[in-house]
């Protein structure tokens, strides 16, 4: 039986999937639509850098090279670490680079059949079932389109890159009554560096958003612009952003990422013992998130610029909003040249944006849309078949139908790598490249089809109970340990990683808890 693989994207996501393949003894091939890897590190804003410290974000077995000092690394040095890693590993001969995949069609199994199966495939297993995937391929080199078989596909095209969400606005309030100019953070994220400076020089800049890549643009436009130019951030919905790694002399790590913090929160699939903990330590789970809150409110002047969000920390915790700030982001605010504005709704006029509650609109030359990505449409994009474009996209009353947040129950030989989102996703992505090497190899097979879609309802409600309207983010970032823990069960590794009661309560788990996994 062959068992051709496939990998689309040589981001993050495709170079761990392939590496973790490799070590199974598959050979690969990576379709990669640009001429490089590191995907999305390719294309940041210029004074972009590394959100989480250096010592949380890295591959468990290749450390960041001792020239690179800093806590946050800049975009460069991230990029640069990844293209290490792939030459370290040997990656780079199983990437056909330009290619870009333009369509997936599984064959050989009828619509009827693949409806009766109780089985994941027919068998619960990779491989094994007669279909096979198409998979069209533009190679942009020499303008050709071929067609390769293969009986796996891994998708990792990417959640926060490629499509961007261009919001509704209220009508005849759009984009095209502006007399400036309009673009989505991607795009400029796209421009070089120069350009992108060009751009915003001297200019009224409005940005719409309230997340990473708003706090980051415009702390690129006050760095070129200073308070003569002030840019405006135009808020939403106001989130936590973190100051620092420690909260009253606290790392962050031990209030949230260790196995106490997670006792506190009710789990997926949880049993009777582990509900009533939760229920009756709520106390201290609220206690937790007031002891941040505090400090953030301690810390940042908040209070004076009326950016106290209405939501908990736990919230944004459990929705991967949380948001490190750079140190002097209130600096700039205090000075003028970052000014911040709350509105629910957004309009635009030709001058500029209509602002809840004020008579006069805000004058812009540039508005910049940092409203997100439309990762889920990306991947139903990929396929042919209307019935895969349906299950992957799925309702928008609910999470993303991702089994384990890697396998959607009910398309067949096909993983997803890098949809679901963490506060650390480098760990992440590599913890479920583990998993997808050892199900490739058959180490263990998939629950029926039934089971698996009551766990993804299990962890469709987890989110909604935490993350509120953001579940459709399918964060896992306030539950990390638990979700590598059915991980660790499938594969048939411990996973209580620690030495000791206490430690295994106390400490936070991190990508070197793992390390071992990678080594066997
Ligand atoms: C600006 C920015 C900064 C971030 N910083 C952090 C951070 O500090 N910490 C953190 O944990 N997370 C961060 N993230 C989240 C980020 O998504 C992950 O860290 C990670 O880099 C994602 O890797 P990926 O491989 O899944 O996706 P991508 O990097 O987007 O790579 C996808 C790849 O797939 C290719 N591709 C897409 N479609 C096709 C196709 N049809 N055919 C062939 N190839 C295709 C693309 O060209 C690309 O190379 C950041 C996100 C953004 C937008
Ligand atoms: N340096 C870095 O590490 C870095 C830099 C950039 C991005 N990132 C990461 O990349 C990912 C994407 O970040 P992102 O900031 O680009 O997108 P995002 O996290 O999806 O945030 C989108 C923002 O747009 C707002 N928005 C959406 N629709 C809107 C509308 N109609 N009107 C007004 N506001 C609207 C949202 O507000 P609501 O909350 O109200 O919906 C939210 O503030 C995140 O994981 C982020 O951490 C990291």
């Amino acid at each position: 039986m062959e068992k051709r693989v496939a990998i689309i994207g040589a981001g993050l996501s495709g170079l761990l999937a392939c590496k973790y393949a490799l070590a199974k003894g598959f050979h690969p091939t990576i379709f990669e639509a640009q001429d490089c890897v590191g995907g999305l590190w390719n294309h940041t804003i210029e004074s972009a850098k590394l959100q989480n410290a250096k010592l949380d974000f890295y591959f468990s077995d290749f450390p960041w090279p001792s020239s690179v000092q800093e806590m946050f690394p800049h975009n460069s040095q991230v990029l640069n670490y990844i293209q290490s890693y792939a030459q370290h590993f040997g990656l780079l001969p199983y990437i056909k680079f330009k290619s870009k995949v333009i369509d997936l069609d599984f064959v050989g199994v009828s619509n009827e059949e693949l409806q009766i199966w109780d089985l994941w495939g027919g068998n619960g297993q990779p491989f094994g079932s007669k279909g096979k995937w198409n998979v069209k391929v533009e190679h942009i080199e020499d303008n050709s389109i071929k067609e390769y078989v293969v009986e796996f596909v891994i998708l990792c095209i990417g959640r926060f890159s490629g499509l961007s969400c261009i919001p509704e606005f209220p009508q005849d309030h759009g984009p095209e009554v502006f007399g400036g100019k309009v673009l989505h953070s991607m795009e400029y994220s796209d421009m070089d560096n120069a350009k992108a400076a060009d751009l915003i020089k001297g200019k009224k800049i409005a940005i719409i958003g309230s997340n990473k890549s708003a706090v980051d643009l415009a702390d690129e436009c006050a760095r070129v612009n200073g308070a003569e130019n002030p840019c405006t951030m135009v808020q939403r919905t106001v989130h936590w952003m973190l100051p620092s790694v420690y909260i009253w002399g606290v790392r962050f790590d031990f209030l949230y990422f260790n196995r106490l913090a997670e006792l506190l929160v009710h789990k997926p699939s949880e049993g009777l013992l582990q509900s009533a903990l939760a229920f009756t330590l709520s106390p201290l789970r609220w206690g937790i998130a007031k002891f941040v809150e505090s400090y953030i409110r301690w810390k940042l002047p908040l209070k004076k610029y009326k950016m106290i969000p209405a939501q908990g920390f736990l919230q944004d915790m459990s929705s991967c909003q949380i948001l490190t700030l750079s140190p002097n982001f209130y600096d700039k605010v205090e000075e003028g040249s970052i000014v911040l504005k709350k509105s629910k709704s957004i309009g635009f006029c030709r001058e500029g944006l209509i602002i809840d509650g004020e008579a006069q609109p805000l004058k812009a030359d540039v508005v910049i849309l940092t409203t997100g990505y439309r990762g889920d449409q990306k991947l139903k994009n990929m396929f042919t078949s209307p019935t895969f474009q349906n299950y992957m996209l799925g309702p928008s009353s609910s999470t993303m139908s991702l089994y384990r947040q890697i396998v959607h129950p009910r398309i067949p030989q096909l993983a997803v790598i890098g949809y679901s989102e963490s506060v650390n996703n480098l760990y992440t992505i590599e913890m479920k490249c583990r998993w997808l090497a050892n199900f490739l190899d058959q180490t263990f097979q998939l629950p029926s089809i039934k089971e698996m879609e009551k766990d993804v309802l299990e962890w469709d409600k987890y989110m909604k109970r935490y993350a509120g309207k953001y579940y459709r983010r399918s964060c896992i970032g306030a539950l990390h340990i638990w979700y590598n823990d059915q991980l660790c069960k499938d594969i048939g590794c411990n996973p209580r990683r620690k030495k000791g009661f206490f430690s295994e309560l106390i400490e936070p788990y991190g990508p070197a808890d793992y390390i071992e996994l990678t080594q066997s």
